[in-house]
């Protein structure tokens, strides 16, 4: 049995999971700083690895405790080395090659976006490819053909901001607090998600995105209209968004001729993109694999999954690898 210990430190969530065979979780430890980057309204990088740094010790106890798991029993060390924040990546390299070296076990670099899109294979470990990914996240959002394992076409990709970055402005400059996915999508809950109807950018012929013309809509909405409760314009903005979504993807799916359509990042979270995607891949006819909340924002357990892969493909890394802090998908 290989036993794989994974490391996430890409961004301001520290993360480290214990899996067996690449898809069984023993444990799955997250510690998410994001209180105290609330003070601030966003990620605050210097404050970001520090944090890693204070907490990966503790965390690797606890993994290890809640494993029932001894170093002699670890078999691979993997850890994200990009994209995200170069500083807080490296304190999650630098833990992971140490380990590597003292335990004399071998390490595996993963790249964090393949990360995601491994994460349906958590839950659905017989799913063969091709099939379609949205991965939707804070740094990213592209729509991927998955031809096989390892083989990835970009279809799509945006051209401005990210979904999850939309969800974070919109909510900053509403004044309603950081992260914003997360807040949005509770307050949408009491909201008319067809009250005020947003520009949708469907940028015709094209799988890419772009949310800023949404964002910018949204504000002068909000400028205009003081009276309108923040919960009816955050549902109306959030459909929007999800609208987008869930129209490219499919049409994605269709061009490329697949019936599986997945979903990863942490905009995979949101509740109103998880049952509508449900919806229309179910009236459309598409099989749809929805990984659970803990799987979707930022964790370990899909790092080493596709860790684990990567090693059983291709073998160890080097030890001499660093951390990258910009890494696309189709590059590796
Ligand atoms: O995957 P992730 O944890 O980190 C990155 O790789 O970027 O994604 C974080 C992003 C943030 O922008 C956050 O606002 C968004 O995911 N997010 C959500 C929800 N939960 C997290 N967006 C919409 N609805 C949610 N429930
Ligand atoms: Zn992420």
């Amino acid at each position: 049995m290989s036993i794989c210990l994974a490391i996430e430190t890409s961004c301001d969530e520290t993360s480290i999971a214990i899996v067996k065979d690449g898809v069984e979780v023993a444990s799955n430890v997250v510690s998410s700083q994001v209180d105290l980057h609330a003070v601030f309204g966003g990620v605050v990088p210097e404050v970001a690895s520090r944090l890693h740094l204070e907490t990966i010790h503790p965390l690797l106890n606890q993994a290890m405790a809640e494993a029932k798991v001894e170093p002699a029993d670890i078999t691979l060390i993997a850890a994200t080395h990009g994209p995200g924040l170069i500083g807080a990546l490296l304190v999650g390299v630098s833990a992971a090659k140490a380990l590597s070296l003292a335990w004399d076990v071998p390490y595996i670099e993963v790249n964090h976006v393949e990360g995601h899109l491994f994460a349906t294979f958590l839950e659905s470990p017989d799913l063969q490819a091709p099939f379609v990914v949205l991965l939707v996240a804070g740094g990213h959002t592209q729509i991927v053909h998955v031809v096989n394992k390892g083989e990835y076409k970009i279809l799509g990709s945006t051209i401005d901001d990210a979904a999850g970055e939309a969800f974070d402005k919109v909510a900053r400059y509403m004044d309603l607090g950081y992260p914003g996915g997360p807040i949005i999508d509770k307050l949408a809950e009491s909201g008319q998600n067809d009250l005020i109807k947003f520009p949708r950018a469907l940028l015709d012929g094209s799988f890419d995105f772009s949310f800023s013309g949404l964002k910018t809509s949204v504000v002068s909405y909000v400028k205009k209209n003081p009276e309108v409760n923040d919960a009816d314009i955050v549902a109306s903005f959030q459909e929007a968004v999800v609208d987008v979504l869930i129209k490219k993807t499919i049409a994605a799916a269709e061009f490329v001729e697949v019936s599986t359509i997945c979903i990863g990042g942490g905009v995979a979270a949101n509740s109103r993109l998880r049952s509508k995607l449900q919806e229309k891949c179910e009236s459309e006819g598409f099989d749809c694999k929805v990984p659970s909340l803990e799987y979707c924002t930022d964790n370990a357990a899909m790092i080493a999954a596709a860790g684990q892969w990567r090693f059983d493909s291709q073998g160890a890394s080097s030890l001499d690898g660093g951390a990258v802090s910009s890494l696309s998908l189709e590059a590796i």
